[in-house]
């Protein structure tokens, strides 16, 4: 795992959206794996600036997969996953809706909709380049602690500290749904690259319990140590609880340039 302590949330997104554009420009035939909530935003903006500035790279041909969604709110409402990302980010990169992935959480979908995903995943050639963020329960995706860490994509309750997290894009905690359809902790392992971004101090423990603490599923993002090829992108508040992080950044400083991320 590589953790590189940056100096602002806009450090995070401006490197991050390095990343992205790299796998972009180089994979023959690119698939994203995009993430909600607050965190990625600023990355998000990024893209497009880069994009309407007419310095980003072609989206020609790039397919999207969502790593989660809500299940029982109306088709199309705003707060949806997938109609958070067309608006935040692919709407404005040009990627057309048919190449943007999601879960089916509709309720004649449901039953199915885990394993349908997984193989719409794997149909596509698995995902390139993974954005993830990290609860302050320290769940990944909608990987609930005590989410299995073989799981795969299926149907979860959320914790009601995650609800009371997500209250701010409702109107009022009642209105969050209870339940979600999640790639699971193996989906996106699948990955071939991680990029979790950490931003404010609220994720300073649960970051340092996902890098630092033991593999377990009370942690779910401490799954994240199981895999090759995982890049943290934190600011100073998200980094306070990470015991080494004048290490880590001491890495990134004396690495050579032809590493890349
Ligand atoms: P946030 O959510 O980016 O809105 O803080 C992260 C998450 O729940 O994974």
């Amino acid at each position: 795992m590589e953790v590189v302590p940056l100096r602002s949330g806009s450090e995070v997104a401006a490197l991050a959206a390095d990343v992205v554009e790299a796998v972009v420009r180089s994979a023959a035939s690119p698939v994203l794996g995009l993430a909600t909530g607050s965190t990625p935003l600023p990355t998000y903006r990024e893209l497009v600036r880069r994009h309407e500035a007419g310095v980003g790279p072609s989206y020609d041909g790039v397919r999207c997969f969502n790593l989660d969604e809500y299940v029982g709110l109306p088709a199309g409402h705003p707060e949806s996953y997938r109609a958070t990302i067309a608006r935040e980010l692919t709407d404005a990169l040009g990627i057309p809706a048919d190449r943007v992935h999601g879960p089916d959480p509709t309720p004649e979908g449901l039953p199915t909709a885990g394993s349908r995903y997984e193989d719409a995943l794997v149909a596509a050639g698995g995902v390139d380049v993974q954005v993830l963020g990290i609860g302050t329960d320290g769940h990944l995706a909608f990987n609930e602690p005590g989410s299995s860490l073989g799981s795969l994509t299926r149907l979860k309750t959320l914790t009601d500290e995650t609800r009371h997290d997500n209250a701010r894009f409702f109107g009022s905690i009642d209105e969050v749904p209870r339940h979600v359809l999640t790639q699971g902790l193996a989906t996106i392992l699948r990955a071939r690259h991680l990029l979790l971004l950490a931003t404010g101090s609220a994720k300073a423990d649960a970051l340092g319990a996902a890098v630092e603490g033991p593999l377990t599923a009370s942690c779910p993002a401490s799954v994240l140590q199981l895999h090759p090829h995982v890049t943290v992108l934190c600011d100073p508040g998200a980094a306070e609880g990470l015991v080494r992080r004048e290490h880590y950044r001491a890495v990134y400083d004396a690495k050579p340039a032809w590493q890349g991320l």
